[in-house]
């Protein structure tokens, strides 16, 4: 790609993929609300908020590809949320539509179907389950980019994304967990596959106790190679063995099932 925009620059995962995918693209287009520091040659830095249209829609100009990261990444009040993953979501989609379609690897999340029990195996077409206002704002952004996928062709890799952290810190990461490793490597997946369509991926490391299918996207030659279980003795010894009945046990999603609304 001649321009890769990410956007969470300045986030957790927005400062690996910063320093992990340069590979991909001539320039590197960074954007976040926060700080990001010093741009280096290959790089351009644009801050803004998602929630300002004009601004993302001359962030999104010129772009071939866009990784979005950017947004409220936990939960939250309900303006909070909104601004961020609901009306950001819309911004960034409009301007994709006005520039060119540009390839979108959209960072959704395992809040989408985190009121499953961790006892149940889905797939992609498992029907949604949000756990949180969070959660259910990245179920209308998969639907926002399955919407501008049929109608105007533009291509998204939904990631409902499990744990994506250096390594498991809780025993319910050993079926959620990605390693920033596979990260990278279904990122590169995306961007190479010729036609990606607009697929539900789950993201989640080969772990052994996995709860995730993602059968329907084999096409993408996507293989993750870490696996959370190799955490398991580090965790039991330094956490022991957890509570049988604690919702981070009994749900997909965790505590975040157990949450109560958050008032503005
Ligand atoms: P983070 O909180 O570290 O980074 C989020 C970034 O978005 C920050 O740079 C923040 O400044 C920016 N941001 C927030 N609201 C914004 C707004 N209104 N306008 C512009 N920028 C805004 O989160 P992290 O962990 O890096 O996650 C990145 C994405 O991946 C998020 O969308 C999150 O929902 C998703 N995700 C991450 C998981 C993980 O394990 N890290 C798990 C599931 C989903």
């Amino acid at each position: 790609m001649k321009r890769l925009l990410i956007t969470g620059a300045a986030g957790k995962l927005g400062s690996m993929c910063r320093q992990r995918l340069t590979h991909l693209a001539e320039t590197m287009r960074l954007s976040s609300r926060s700080d990001m520091g010093e741009a280096a040659p290959h790089e351009e830095i644009v801050k803004c908020d998602l929630a300002d249209g004009a601004a993302v829609d001359a962030l999104v100009d010129g772009c071939d590809g866009i990784v979005h990261l950017g947004g409220q990444a936990t939960e939250s009040n309900w303006e909070v949320v909104r601004n961020a993953n609901i009306d950001g979501m819309f911004n960034l989609y409009e301007a994709a539509r006005k520039h060119g379609n540009p390839r979108i690897v959209y960072a959704s999340t395992n809040h989408t179907i985190g009121f499953y029990r961790q006892t149940e195996r889905i797939d992609a077409a498992s029907p949604t389950r949000p756990d949180s206002l969070y959660g259910v704002s990245k179920v209308f952004g998969e639907a926002l980019a399955s919407m501008y996928h049929d109608k105007f062709g533009i291509e998204t890799a939904c990631v409902r994304i499990g744990s994506c952290f250096p390594q498991p810190t809780n025993h319910r990461m050993l079926s959620t967990w990605m390693s920033y490793d596979d990260f990278v490597r279904m990122i590169e997946c995306i961007f190479r596959v010729p036609v990606l369509g607009c697929p539900i991926i789950y993201g989640a490391s080969a772990n052994d106790e996995s709860w995730w299918d993602n059968s329907s996207v084999s096409y993408l030659g996507w293989h993750p190679q870490d696996n959370a279980e190799t955490y398991r003795e580090r965790l039991d010894d330094e956490m022991g063995k957890p509570d049988p009945d604690s919702p981070n046990s009994r749900f997909q999603g965790g505590q975040f099932t157990a949450a109560g609304i958050q008032e503005s």
